[in-house]
């Protein structure tokens, strides 16, 4: 049984054959309308979504499958005082694959540790979101034609934004790939997300504040929101909120092929006059939610076996602490803390020595 909680999780190749599946899905739905009839999917959304709780029940539907869940927290026994473990161990009896958000980071490495069935990490704070890089990844197939030899511009809230967590570890496997890592100073990609892939991979990228500046470099712009819900300092987000805006008189020195993306929901930073630019892609790239989600629904329940749960060579290590307030190894009762490579093995973060 195979769970994807990051999106390194599947090996480039078994990304290629989800994008090749989604393709033919487009081209030939009627074909995979009973693929996975009388199964159940189960959304457990601890947090708010539109896109992706949707494009997961619409991909169910479309197999021909069911689907059970809750949309918030406040509608589960979590106002009870249930834990996470528990709760996912109740949900895996009632349902043949698991979609779980969750405010916590690694929220999705503690379901998988206990559930009977696949479970797919819907985004877990400001950690990881790895089905929307697999629907990033569709759109970049379809509009670009490769994942090699790109120039990708990331813009905006890159230290909460776990979308761009990602994208750029996705990414950081092919060839030829060239980062510009476009943010205010505050809003940098976090320290773990440098060492664990652009350093590890030796990836070349820049850090700059303007985006204008960037823009006639790249392939792919991938704009995004600054993240209200994750900031402790609320007049910090109020002061970088409109830090960025993307309007159509700024494309006037893009590539022709430029692919704009956006994950969205999107507040400002789009203008709604870049809708209409050919090169905006934010729209298409939501759609193929539905059909990426689809083939991973049908990949992941074929999938047999040994569960492939997290930690296994990982260990306690009681001189550490994982200090990230944000960690599920803080507030879930019960569980093990682990550590590897002196990490938390849940939010990645370096622990601290006690
Ligand atoms: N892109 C994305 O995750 O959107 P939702 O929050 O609406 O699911």
């Amino acid at each position: 049984m195979r769970n994807l909680v990051d999106i390194l999780d599947f090996s480039t190749e078994e990304i290629d054959e989800l994008v090749e599946v989604a393709l033919d899905i487009i081209e030939s739905p009627e074909k995979y309308a009973d693929a996975a009839k009388g199964k159940i999917l189960g959304t457990l959304f601890f947090e708010p979504s539109t896109r992706t709780r949707l494009s997961f029940t619409s991909a169910m539907m479309s197999l021909g499958g069911n689907v059970l869940g809750f949309d918030s927290a406040q509608s589960s026994s979590v106002t009870k005082g249930e834990t996470l473990s528990d709760t996912i161990r109740m949900v895996s009896g009632y349902t043949d694959i698991i979609a779980m958000r969750h405010p916590k980071e690694g929220a999705p490495i503690v379901a998988s540790t206990v559930s009977d069935v696949p479970v797919i990490n819907a985004g877990d704070g400001g950690h990881y979101h790895p089905t929307q890089t697999l629907t990033d990844l569709l759109t970049i197939k379809r509009r670009c034609g490769r994942f090699d030899n790109l120039t990708i511009g990331i813009c905006g809230d890159l230290k909460y934004g776990r979308t761009v967590h990602s994208l750029i570890s996705a990414m950081t496997r092919y060839t030829g790939i060239k980062f510009v890592l476009i943010s205010p100073d505050e809003l940098k990609l976090p320290d773990y997300v440098k060492a664990d892939f652009l350093d590890k991979c030796g990836c070349e990228y820049s850090e700059v504040t303007s985006l204008e500046e960037a823009i006639p470099s790249l392939d792919i712009l991938y704009m995004t929101r600054i993240q209200a819900e994750r900031f402790a300092d609320k007049n910090e987000y109020e002061r970088l909120k409109n830090c960025y805006e993307l309007t159509a008189a700024m494309l006037g020195n893009a590539k022709e092929s430029l692919c704009i993306l956006h994950p969205l929901p999107r507040v400002t930073e789009i203008a709604v006059d870049v809708d209409d630019d050919p090169r905006a892609a934010y729209f298409e790239q939501a759609e193929g939610g539905r059909y990426i989600r689809m083939a991973l629904i049908l990949m992941l329940l074929k999938t047999k076996g040994v569960n492939d749960r997290r930690g296994g060579d990982a260990m306690p290590d009681t001189s550490l602490v994982c200090n990230n307030p944000h960690c599920i190894s803080r507030t879930e009762r019960g569980i093990k803390q682990l550590y590897k490579n002196g990490c938390c093995i849940y939010c990645d973060q370096k622990a601290e020595k006690v």
